[in-house]
């Protein structure tokens, strides 16, 4: 198994460094010099370099000069960190584009279960998460949030396949005991909670310090667990108290009436994850779109993080609107989520524009009340946010000094592809090229994708 982060040399890079470093700041780098250590860290990270001021800043950082190349960035090139995607189905990798216009408890009827299903088979699970991981990676998804199936054996594999790949990743083996066919779920609570257990053993085994791969609690939803299940998840989760938590939460009207119907006792779904102990600053809340106002002020004070997933919300059945302009107000983390294969695309880069369309669309709801998503916001979600929502901000989501190197190089200008983004053109400024890029481009732009310093897309 390869964890070596990086070759064994500093990475060098002089040229354009395009970063949030909040939602409201977007940063533009110009002439800057990046220096990456042996760590996979960056450790230089410096605007307006000339070429000639390059080797004493590397010997002022403790190495020779010259001992390794420094990666010229032309114009139309540039750096930007990796895309975070808070939520994504990996088993349902094959399955993305299948059974859209249904409602979403039909959807996991008729198409979905019958597919997670075959991840019973290791083979099969090796294949497919082989070409999931190299695909997200292809994206220049660096870091996603995964549910797998309920297979214990096949969410090992995947973990074990964002480890070898290098792709950083929280992964949950997915806990479901009733409201599925026999044939697709846990075969009881006790069992559920063995697997659970195994696996976080096993991802602390593959990488102790979870510097990759990360273990997640998942419930899948309310709908999905028996009350003694969603129990036995609490306790683990006040067992593991670094373990991050996932589920999803008020994502469509059926589901929440099927919930509130499970679980008489509770007001909301506020009210029931926090009864279980699953609703605390490590829980990333898929959807969220149909909150009451308490539930909203709940996730606010506990500092829970919102995974949106625009293209999910409106393609299933109905046009679902989540209302990220009030979770931002509030300070309330966001990021974006594929949701794939709820969401057909397996591309970041879409769904921010799928978020500007629906924040086009609350805007319109709200009177102007909530403003449409700006481009630097929106971009700050697929970096940025996205890493607060995983817990990682402090390791990664920009380039600031002592976090780890997971970014994108991303070229602009070479046309032997015609057709992939909006023609850069000689008056063009680098604010201008970026927007180009992030709402024409697509992965055949982003030429080059690190995780902690290692080159890992393929
Ligand atoms: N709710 C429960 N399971 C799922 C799923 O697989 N996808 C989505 N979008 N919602 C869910
Ligand atoms: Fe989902």
């Amino acid at each position: 198994k390869n964890s070596t982060p990086v070759s064994g040399l500093p990475l060098a890079f002089h040229g354009t460094v395009i970063h949030s470093k909040s939602l409201d700041e977007l940063e533009i780098l110009e002439k800057c010099f990046l220096l990456v250590g042996i760590d996979g860290k960056i450790q230089v990270l410096q605007a307006d370099v000339e070429a000639d001021q390059i080797n004493s800043i590397v010997s002022e950082n403790g190495y020779a000069p010259d001992i390794f190349p420094v990666k010229h960035l032309e114009r139309g090139e540039f750096l930007c960190p990796g895309f975070v995607d808070t939520h994504n189905h990996a088993p349902q990798w094959a399955q993305r584009g299948v059974g859209r216009g249904i409602s979403l408890l039909d959807w996991l009827d008729k198409v979905t279960f019958a597919h997670e299903t075959k991840f019973e088979d290791p083979e099969y699970a090796k294949r497919m998460y082989g070409s999931c991981v190299a695909g997200f990676l292809q994206q220049g998804i660096t870091t996603a949030s995964y549910y797998g199936s309920h297979h214990g054996q096949a969410t090992r594999i995947l973990a074990d396949v964002c480890f070898e790949k290098g792709q950083r990743a929280l992964v949950g083996k997915c806990n479901m005991n009733r409201n599925a066919p026999d044939w697709y779920r846990d075969a009881s609570v006790l069992d559920s909670l063995q697997e659970t257990r195994e696996f976080i053993n096993h991802v602390q085994q593959l990488d102790p310090k979870y510097h990759l791969v990360k273990p997640i609690l998942t419930p899948r939803f309310a709908i999905s667990c028996e009350p003694e299940l969603l129990d036995g998840l609490g306790v683990i989760a006040r067992e593991h108290p670094d373990l991050p938590i996932q589920t999803h939460f008020n994502e469509a009207k059926q589901e929440i009436e099927f919930t509130h119907q499970l679980f008489p006792e509770f007001a909301t779904e506020a009210d029931l994850y926090q009864r279980y102990g699953l609703l605390n600053d490590r829980s990333i809340l898929a959807h969220c779109i149909f909150l009451q106002e308490d539930e909203i002020s709940r996730i606010q004070e506990l500092g829970c993080g919102v995974a949106h997933c625009p293209i999910s919300n409106t393609t299933m059945q109905e046009f679902m609107v989540a209302p990220v302009r009030e979770y931002l107000r509030r300070g309330i983390k966001v990021g974006l989520g594929t949701d794939s294969g709820g969401g057909y695309s397996s591309s970041i880069l879409e769904v921010m524009k799928q978020a500007f369309i629906v924040s086009n669309a609350q805007q319109m709801l709200t009177q102007g009340r909530d403003p449409a998503l700006s481009l630097r916001e929106g971009f700050f979600l697929a970096t940025l946010g996205g890493a607060q929502v995983c817990g990682l901000d402090d390791r990664i989501g920009n380039f600031a000094v002592g976090k780890e190197f997971d970014a994108l190089e991303v070229h602009t200008m070479d046309l032997r592809q015609p057709g992939v983004m909006s023609p850069v053109e000689d008056e063009d400024s680098i604010p201008v090229i970026f927007e180009k890029f992030l709402m024409t481009g697509d992965d055949r732009n982003i030429v080059r994708v690190y995780v902690s310093g290692r080159s890992v897309k393929v």
